[in-house]
C-alpha cells in the first residue's frame, strides 16, 4: 500500500470542478476582496471532465475509493452529472460526495445527480436566522430557496445528506441551537465545523473560533448528546447522538483537534494541480502532464513520488503554535475555492 512520509495512506480525492461560486462567504471569498475585481480563472483553463476521468481512473491505482466533488460552487458547472456517470463507472471507486451551497438544488438536480450516481451530500447552511445567513454569504439568496434545496435532498435516496455550519464566534453561535432543533429527528445530519485559517483573506484569529467543547456543551445543556463509536478510522467529525433517540450530529474540530495524523486527503484544483494539504502554498501541475500526452502510468509515477514525500501537518504546528505564540507563518496559502473544502 502507498504511504506517505508518516505513514498514511491515500484514500480520498476532493476535486474542485470549478472555483466560481454565486456566493461570497466571510470565511471562504470575502466580497471586499473577492468582489467583481476578484480574478477567477479562465472557464478555457478548467480540467475537462475527460481529464478528470483519466486522473482518477490513476488516483484509484494508487488507492483513492472515495470522491468528493465540490469547488466554488460545484452546481455552476455545467453537466456535472455526466462527469459523476464517469466517475462511478471507473473501478475501485466506492463512494461519490458532492458539497454544495444548495441555491440550485432543485427537485430536478437533486434527482438527476443522485440517479448519476452521488450517494452523499452535503450542503452548508450556516444559519436559520435569515439575516445572519444573508450576512454570512453576503447575496440576497432567499433562505429559502435553502432549505427547499435541502428538502429536495431528503426526498431522493441519498446515502446521507449533512449539513454543515461552520460556527463563528460572535457571528452565528446563537443559531446553533436553532439549527439542532430544526434538523433533530429530520434525518439530514448537523454537522458544525470549526472556522478555519483557510486562504489569506478571511481574518482568521483564534478568537473568533467557536470551539468544538463549546458547540457540544451548549447542545448537551438543551438536548443532551452522547458520544459514538467512529465509523471507520480517520472519520474527520467527532459522531455524537441526542440521547432521546432524535439522531446524531457531528463537530469536526479541524482547530483545536486537527487530524493530520489520519489524513488521506489529496485535493485536485480547478485547473489540475495536485495538493496535499489545505493548507498548501503550492501545487503540482498535472494538466500539464496531460497535456504534453503523459501516460497514465507515467502520471501514476509522478503521484507515487509526491505522496511518499508528503510530510504535512499544518494544523497540527498551528496547534502548537497558538498554545504558545503566534500562528506559524506559511507564505502565500492557496484558497479554498481552488482547490475544494
Ligand atoms: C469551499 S465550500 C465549496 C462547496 C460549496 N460552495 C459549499 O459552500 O458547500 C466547502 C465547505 O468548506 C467550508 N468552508 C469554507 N471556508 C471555511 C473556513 N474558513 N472554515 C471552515 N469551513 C470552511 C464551507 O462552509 C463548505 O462547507
Ligand atoms: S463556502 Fe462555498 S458557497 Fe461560500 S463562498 Fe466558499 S465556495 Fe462559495
Amino acid at each position: 500500500m502507498l504511504t506517505d512520509s508518516l505513514n498514511r495512506p491515500l484514500h480520498d480525492l476532493r476535486i474542485s470542478v470549478t472555483d466560481r461560486c454565486n456566493f461570497r462567504c466571510g470565511y471562504c471569498m470575502p466580497k471586499d476582496v473577492f468582489g467583481k475585481g476578484y480574478p477567477f480563472l479562465r472557464p478555457s483553463s478548467l480540467l475537462s471532465y475527460p481529464q478528470i476521468e483519466t486522473l482518477v481512473r490513476v488516483f484509484t491505482r494508487l488507492g483513492v475509493r472515495k470522491i468528493r466533488l465540490t469547488g466554488g460552487e460545484p452546481l455552476l458547472r455545467k453537466d456535472l452529472e455526466l462527469l459523476v456517470e464517469k466517475i462511478v463507472s471507473i473501478e475501485g471507486i466506492e463512494d461519490i460526495a458532492l458539497t454544495t451551497n444548495a441555491s440550485l438544488l432543485s427537485a430536478d438536480r437533486a434527482r438527476s445527480l443522485c440517479s448519476a450516481g452521488v450517494n452523499r451530500l452535503n450542503i452548508s447552511l450556516d444559519a436559520l436566522t435569515p439575516e445572519i445567513y444573508n450576512q454570512i454569504n453576503q447575496i440576497p439568496v432567499p433562505l429559502t430557496d435553502i432549505l427547499e434545496g435541502i428538502d429536495n435532498a431528503l426526498e431522493c435516496n441519498y446515502q446521507s445528506v449533512k449539513i454543515n455550519m461552520v460556527v463563528q464566534k460572535g457571528i452565528n453561535e446563537s443559531d446553533i441551537l436553532p439549527m439542532v432543533e430544526h434538523f433533530r429527528g429530520s434525518g439530514a445530519i448537523l454537522r458544525f465545523i470549526e472556522f478555519m485559517d483557510v486562504g489569506n483573506y478571511n481574518q482568521w484569529t483564534m478568537d473568533k473560533v467557536f470551539t468544538s467543547h463549546e458547540i457540544a456543551e451548549l447542545i448537551h445543556s438543551v438536548y443532551p448528546i452522547e458520544p459514538v463509536d467512529a465509523n471507520y478510522t480517520g472519520e474527520v467529525a467527532r459522531r455524537w447522538q441526542y440521547v432521546d433517540g432524535q439522531g446524531e450530529i457531528g463537530i469536526i474540530s479541524s482547530i483545536t483537534q486537527p487530524f493530520c495524523e489520519s489524513c488521506s486527503r489529496a485535493r485536485l484544483s480547478a485547473i489540475g494541480e495536485i495538493f496535499t494539504c489545505l493548507f498548501a502554498t503550492s501545487g503540482f501541475d498535472l494538466r500539464n502532464l496531460l497535456e504534453n500526452n503523459a501516460t497514465e502510468d507515467e502520471i501514476l509515477t509522478c503521484l507515487e513520488n509526491i505522496w511518499r514525500s508528503r510530510k504535512d501537518k499544518y494544523s497540527m504546528q498551528r496547534m502548537s503554535d497558538t498554545g504558545t505564540g503566534p500562528v506559524r507563518e506559511t507564505g502565500h496559502k492557496v484558497e479554498m475555492s481552488y482547490i475544494g473544502g
